[in-house]
């Protein structure tokens, strides 16, 4: 194996077995994962209400929604799997890695549920009954890592017809649940997206993005480590 490759797979969470856990500690530094606020939730949501934009502009006001702190978009019961995207889904083919941290214990969390769902090229996010495309749940590994493969999501108007002008950035939507700690519904946004003006872009939530290629196949990798916060409410 070149050592190139090598270090591409120990970076993406690969060739675990002869990390273990025992040698990872979270960097000093390192801060809770931002959280997406339900108030930021609420902006958008007002953004994708079905009024017509001229009615909100002549009445000046808005409608309100319920928060709704997954977003819209936002599907239960979609399958544990590493890939998230059908064979043949058109897009930038993405690796997504990143390792689960505890907050309290600076300690890799293993066995954490993480669920992803993002849009497709085509701006439009499975209905998540029939169609799981770009879903999907996984666990973290006993050192805490995760790995998924898809398509890297791109910039979307949530209401194309009624809001034409309001794109939001590119974004992973992620949960994060593990015992004892809070669950963590956030985004994975991306470094120098096209959209950041969108003003829930979080430079803190946004990942680098390198571009790779194995074996003649070219695609594009990013790392998210996910930092949890103790719920003081368990034992
Ligand atoms: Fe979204």
């Amino acid at each position: 194996m070149k050592s190139g490759r090598r270090k591409f797979l120990q970076q993406a969470g690969l060739g675990l077995a002869a990390t273990g856990a025992a040698g990872l500690v979270l960097r000093a530094d390192a801060r809770p994962t931002l959280a997406v606020t339900a108030e930021e939730v609420g902006r958008v949501l007002i953004q994708m209400g079905a009024m017509p934009k001229e009615a909100m502009t002549a009445k000046g006001e808005l409608k309100k929604i319920t928060p709704m702190s997954y977003g819209p978009f936002y599907k239960p019961g979609s399958p544990f799997r590493g890939k998230l995207c059908t064979m043949g889904e058109a897009g930038t083919p993405f690796v997504l890695t990143g390792r689960v941290w505890a907050f309290d214990t600076k300690r890799p969390i293993a066995g954490a549920v993480l669920e992803l769902w993002h849009v497709d090229t085509q701006e439009k996010y499975s209905d998540g009954v029939n169609d799981f495309r770009n879903r999907g749940r996984l666990i973290s590994s006993e050192t805490g890592a995760y790995e998924v493969e898809g398509i890297r999501p791109i910039p979307y108007r949530p209401n194309a017809s009624g809001a034409p002008d309001f794109w939001r950035c590119a974004h992973f939507h992620l949960l994060a649940v593990s015992p004892g700690y809070k669950p963590l519904v956030t985004e994975i946004h991306f470094q120098g997206d096209p959209r950041k003006s969108d003003p829930m872009y979080r430079p803190e939530n946004a990942i680098a993005v390198e571009k790779r290629e194995i074996n003649g196949k070219s695609f594009e990798t990013g790392v998210f480590d996910i930092v949890l916060e103790r719920d003081p409410g368990s034992k």
